[in-house]
């Protein structure tokens, strides 16, 4: 079994050797990490929680936690769920190893597809499963959309698809997710969207959607076969609260909860009350969410770049993204992803992932500076 190196350790090696130009202080625009306090109503309540320490946690989630998630499903995609259709997570990354895993155990000869450029953990749960791995390129003659023929879909057990994408920050219309969840029907083979940027919008008349949205209009009101994660991570600005979920098809769920009593990933309580707090508390997002748009219109007057519907990545075409990242570091001491180490196949060569999640003046001088780069880069 062998998994590839991280994004992140790749990037370490690339710019191991190189100098960069300390006149200019270091910025670094490579992790989708907001850089903001969580904010104070969230500390505070995991402050005032401690004395719950004292408990075992429960694999399935406290009912209040859920009953939070369910508050938020509906409020934000009119979707109605039952307590057996969702299940509290520690964080979206767990269940995106481990889910495959469940998922593909007993099938002899697994296959699963993603979207290619990539969040790693779909693939290192590929790796961990053997599975065979059909991509689903991203390219921008398609809008960033997947495509798949139906002989590749028919071959499927799994497929993960993650709008709004990181890194592309595509979205995916609902019409186009109703044609998913009626091919996952017709050759049965288990549907996910990762929904972890679904919060972070600048139009409140271009929400989004869910791909439970799209199970209701197409008449498939049990989500057979349909599941979706979200995270409080990007939405809250507490990556380290460890709060998600997995929601639709209650067959699929009931069984992988029993899987799940075996991980050991149950969140502690603290954690949990304050996850609960924080999925139900919209102010604080739509604070966040005025920050990235305000980021977006920054990227648009220093770059020329439009802002996406949705989430907080440039997906910016440069040329040589290696030799760009390697350049851009040396003279401006400023670091971003080379688009190559989120996409196979030759996806995302020639681009580079730049996350914007510092506050508008930082975005602005450092977007300022990349662009004094960019005029003299060849
Ligand atoms: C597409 C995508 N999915 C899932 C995650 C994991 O989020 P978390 O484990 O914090 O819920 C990330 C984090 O960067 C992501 O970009």
């Amino acid at each position: 079994m062998i998994f590839e190196k991280y994004p992140f350790e790749k990037l370490n090696i690339l710019l191991k050797d190189i100098k960069a130009d300390t006149n200019y202080e270091a910025s670094s625009l490579t992790i989708g990490e907001p850089q903001f306090q969580t904010p104070k109503i969230i500390q505070d309540e995991l402050k005032n929680t401690t004395s719950f320490l004292n408990k075992y946690p429960k694999s399935a989630g406290e009912d209040y936690l859920k009953q939070s998630m369910i508050s938020f499903n509906k409020k934000r995609f009119n979707i109605d769920l039952e307590m057996k259709e969702i299940i509290p997570v520690f964080g979206t990354r767990e269940v995106l190893f481990n889910f495959p895993q469940f998922c593909l155990f007993d099938k002899p000869n697994p296959v699963m597809a993603f979207t290619n450029p990539f969040y790693q953990i779909y693939e290192g749960a590929a790796t961990a499963c053997k599975a065979k791995v059909i991509h689903l390129d991203l390219i921008k003659e398609n809008n960033y959309l997947p495509i798949m023929t139906d002989e590749e879909l028919k071959t499927c057990d799994l497929v993960i698809l993650n709008f709004p994408n990181n890194p592309t920050s595509a979205t995916i219309s609902k019409n186009e997710l109703e044609k998913w969840v009626k091919k996952s029907l017709e050759f049965d083979f288990v549907l996910i969207n990762d929904e972890c940027y679904s919060e972070l919008y600048f139009n409140d008349e271009a929400k989004p959607v869910s791909l439970l949205e799209a199970c209701v209009s197409v008449g498939n009101t049990s989500f057979k076969n349909s599941l979706v994660l979200n995270s409080i991570s990007k939405r809250s600005s507490a990556p380290g609260l460890r709060s998600g979920f997995i929601a639709g098809d209650k067959d699929i769920l009931e069984e992988y909860m029993k899987y799940r009593t075996y991980v050991g990933c149950a969140s502690p309580i603290p954690l949990q009350k304050t996850a609960a707090l924080a999925w139900s508390d919209e102010k604080h997002v739509e604070e966040f969410r005025e920050i990235y748009k305000k980021n977006f219109e920054i990227a648009k007057e220093v770059l020329g770049i439009e802002a996406p519907l949705a989430t907080f990545y440039i997906w910016l075409e440069v040329k040589d993204e290696l030799k760009f990242t390697q350049e851009l570091y040396r003279k401006k001491n400023i670091k971003v992803l080379p688009g190559s180490y989120l996409g196979r196949n030759g996806i995302g060569k020639d681009y580079v992932r730049i996350a914007l999640v510092e506050n508008n003046k930082k975005t602005k001088e450092v977007l300022t500076r990349l662009k004094d780069f960019m005029k003299e880069y060849k």
